[in-house]
């Protein structure tokens, strides 16, 4: 087990589903009380976390919406007296043709993926920099470093999430706290098996082996438990001189 997680709280967005809800009962596991923000209904998750016996609210919210993140960051301060981690899991990645990338889709997609990382994390910097603790924990993607088509807005959401992550790790080191990126490859999460598969493939399961046997050094679907002691780790005692990085976790997919 990680070292520093006893009598802390994290906040994770998009935490009803997929990476968020892993990375929720992953940290639970490890000691730690959880805030969990989705638009989406996040009582699975709470019961989980309650499961493994710490504490657990959910907020509804659009992490794209100022004033949605500005009320549900003034709510999870109510309810717990301080977020310690903040772990930014809700996004989008819908498959666009480049023609169909209107810039009211182009906005949709950089407002929930990147707007939204920034909004969360810096409602609850000042805390962090007052306790003089923190964890930020972003989420890029493989796609960054991948051919793959149909997602310009999305590979440039993910891409500002690194720059965000680097620059604002410059900005807290001082005040002991630490911002890095996980980058995952594609992951078998309701978010992505929910979607049709890109051309060539007759089911999501097609797609997922393909990337797995051709594209990653080990040769299996990611799973978001892959992912969590990831999370786990960057968000401890452990990582405390590791800041402004991005970790790939993707089978060996993309080298950084
Ligand atoms: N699954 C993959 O293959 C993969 C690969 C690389 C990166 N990622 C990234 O990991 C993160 C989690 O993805 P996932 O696969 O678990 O997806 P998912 O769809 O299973 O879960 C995402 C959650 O985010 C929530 N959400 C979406 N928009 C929101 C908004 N505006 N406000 C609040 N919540 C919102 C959804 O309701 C959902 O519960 C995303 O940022 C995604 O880009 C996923």
């Amino acid at each position: 087990m990680a070292k520093g997680h006893q009598g802390k709280t994290a906040l994770i967005t998009g935490a009803a589903s997929g990476l968020g809800q892993a990375f929720a009962k992953r940290l639970a596991e490890d000691g730690v009380d959880i805030a969990a923000v989705d638009l989406n209904d996040a009582s699975a998750t709470v019961k989980m976390v309650k499961a493994a016996g710490r504490s657990a609210v959910s907020f509804t919210c659009d992490v794209s919406s100022p004033d949605s993140v500005e009320k549900m960051a003034a709510e999870a301060r109510k309810a717990f007296p301080k977020i310690d981690i903040v772990v930014n899991c809700a996004g989008i990645f819908p498959q666009v043709p480049l023609e169909n990338v209107t810039y009211a889709e182009w906005r949709r997609i950089v407002g929930t993926n990147l707007d939204g990382t920034f909004l969360v994390s810096m409602a609850f910097v000042p805390g962090m920099k007052a306790r003089g603790w923190g964890r930020i924990v972003t989420l890029s993607s493989s796609t960054v470093g991948a051919v793959v088509t149909g997602f310009v807005p999305y590979v440039a959401s993910k891409l500002g999430i690194v720059g965000f992550t680097r620059a604002l790790a410059s900005e807290l080191g001082p005040f002991g706290i630490t911002v890095n990126a996980i980058q995952p490859g594609l992951t078998k999460t309701p978010g992505a098996t929910g979607r049709p598969p890109r051309a060539g493939f007759a089911t999501m399961d097609d797609e997922f082996n393909d990337v797995a046997q051709k594209f990653q050094a080990i040769k299996r679907i990611e799973t978001p438990d892959d992912l969590a002691g990831a999370v786990s780790f960057l968000t401890s005692d452990d990582s405390a001189f590791i800041t402004g990085q991005t970790l790939a976790v993707d089978g060996g997919r993309v080298r950084l």
